[in-house]
């Protein structure tokens, strides 16, 4: 494993913690990415008895081949807490994803929750935003028109993410270039582009709790009330 991915275990590994106040069969959503893969991992290990809702297909098998009870969105109402990873986090909480190309359902679980527990590796902390290339769900027969869109409103370049299809049987384009100095207005701008599903900024909706898994072991940190951009 390489040390990168001994972080993403150890921050995976802390979530664990975060389930504890949880009846017994209480219904939890769960993201997407190999930082997740960890999560899910141990929570059958542990023989955890919760039930989950996806935020992929590729999470679903595994929560499945693990025996872990999937829930649709519909039967589950409000969650207590969401797990899942990101590409980028600044220290507002406000986050990329979307590197697996799940970021729709992930947006939707997200918005479903009382709390997001973001858990990531150090790496992946930020002072601003966009060095990692913003993922962006566009409908197949207006992927050019957008990414006209796109480069005309943000000044970043477009690029077609070739050969993948989001599990909404979407494309992906990534936005290479960008310094995110607003995320919050920048996640709201994008999606008026018609032809969008949803971008990777969860800034409106950001993480709630922070699991950081650093060289030194997993710092926790919540998001403060003055961070508060929704
Ligand atoms: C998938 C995501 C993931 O959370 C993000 O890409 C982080 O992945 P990983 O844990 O593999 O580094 O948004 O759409």
């Amino acid at each position: 494993m390489s040390n990168q991915d001994e972080l993403k275990k150890a921050a995976a590994l802390a979530a664990l913690a975060e389930l504890e106040t949880l009846a017994p069969e209480s219904l939890i959503g769960v993201g997407t990415g190999s930082t997740v893969n960890h999560f899910i991992d141990a929570l059958a290990s542990r023989g955890l008895r919760i039930r989950a809702v996806s935020s992929s297909e590729a999470s679903s098998t595994r929560l499945v081949a693990h025996g872990i009870p999937l829930a649709s969105l519909d039967d589950a109402g409000e969650l207590p807490v969401y797990i899942d990873g990101a590409d980028e986090i600044d220290h507002g909480f406000n986050m990329i994803k979307g590197g697996g190309g799940a970021l729709t359902r992930e947006k939707i679980v997200a918005a479903a929750a009382r709390r997001f527990v973001c858990i990531c590796d150090e790496a992946k902390q930020v002072a601003t935003l966009g060095r990692f290339p913003l993922p962006v769900e566009v409908i197949p027969m207006a992927r050019v028109q957008v990414a006209r869109e796109i480069a005309r409103l943000t000044g970043g370049e477009p690029r077609w993410r070739k050969g993948f299809v989001t599990d909404n049987g979407n494309h992906i384009l990534d936005i290479h270039g960008l310094a995110i100095i607003d995320p919050s207005g920048l996640e709201t701008a994008l999606n008026q582009i018609a032809g969008i599903v949803t971008n990777g900024l969860f800034a409106r909706r950001g993480a709630d709790v922070l699991l950081l898994a650093t060289a030194t072991g997993v710092r926790r940190s919540e998001r403060k009330p003055s961070d508060d951009r929704r």
